[in-house]
């Protein structure tokens, strides 16, 4: 499966910044062995995605609502995003399960209006540090997979992000063997072709060693994505 590096942005930069960082991935991304993907904030999606027009960097949102269309005041929707130019979206980030209160079956709502407007949902789930601690991240990231995926999830495409919530933005990972336990209870929910990302303080360090890992497929990468170099440091690092 060819790896995939994704950069979200999460709500960082400003208009003439996300186009020069667009610019910038783009200029390294030839001949890489893996694929790119970069998810602006919501009003840059556009402007990205013009400059990366034909180029071998896809775009996405971080977040679209479950309905087509309607009095949502403030929301965005699948098919707006794909207007846009995006062709994926993530889904489900632990930003949005804690800070929104988006549950599985918001997720699951969520994903199926992707994959209806023809958007490649990149759904996320990991536990939080207690959970961890308390021996259940196999059984929590099982129950999010069980409920958070939509009905032909692997005949679109979907990719589900491992996102261990404790080493976001924190400069702490697992260990290489707790990532592999994770990605094989994955690998074993979803099937052999759904692509399955690491994310969680990725960096130019320690991409290659985690890259290396069975059943991981690509990272979501947050910080490092912000610095082109380090984005496609990550990139090279899939081989
Ligand atoms: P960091 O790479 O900054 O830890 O963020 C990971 C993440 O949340 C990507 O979605």
């Amino acid at each position: 499966m060819r790896p995939l590096i994704a950069g979200n942005w999460k709500m960082h930069g400003s208009l003439r910044a996300s186009v020069a960082l667009a610019e910038s991935v783009r200029a390294g991304a030839d001949d890489l062995a893996a694929e790119l993907l970069v998810c602006p904030p919501f009003p840059y999606i556009q402007a990205v995605a013009m400059s990366l027009l034909g180029q071998p960097v896809a775009v996405g949102a971080q977040d679209c609502h479950p309905a087509v269309q309607g009095a949502h005041t403030g929301d965005v929707a699948a098919p707006m995003l794909r207007d846009c130019g995006a062709t994926h979206v993530i889904l489900g980030h632990s930003e949005r399960r804690a800070g929104h209160g988006e549950t599985d079956v918001v997720v699951k709502a969520k994903g199926a209006a992707a994959i209806a407007a023809g958007l490649t949902p990149v759904i996320c789930v990991g536990e939080t540090l207690a959970q961890r601690e308390a021996g259940q991240a196999e059984a929590v990231v099982r129950a999010q997979v069980a409920g958070s995926l939509p009905d032909g999830f692997a005949e679109a495409g979907g990719i589900v992000a491992y996102e261990p919530v404790w080493a976001i933005g924190t400069g702490k990972t697992p260990t290489e063997a707790d990532i592999a336990a994770i990605h094989a209870a994955l690998r074993q929910a979803v099937g052999p072709d759904t692509r399955l990302l690491y994310g969680g303080s990725v960096k130019p360090a320690n991409a290659a060693a985690i890259l290396a890992l069975p059943h991981v497929d690509g990272a979501l990468v947050g910080g490092a994505s912000l610095i082109a170099e380090d984005f496609l440091a990550i990139a090279r690092a899939a081989g």
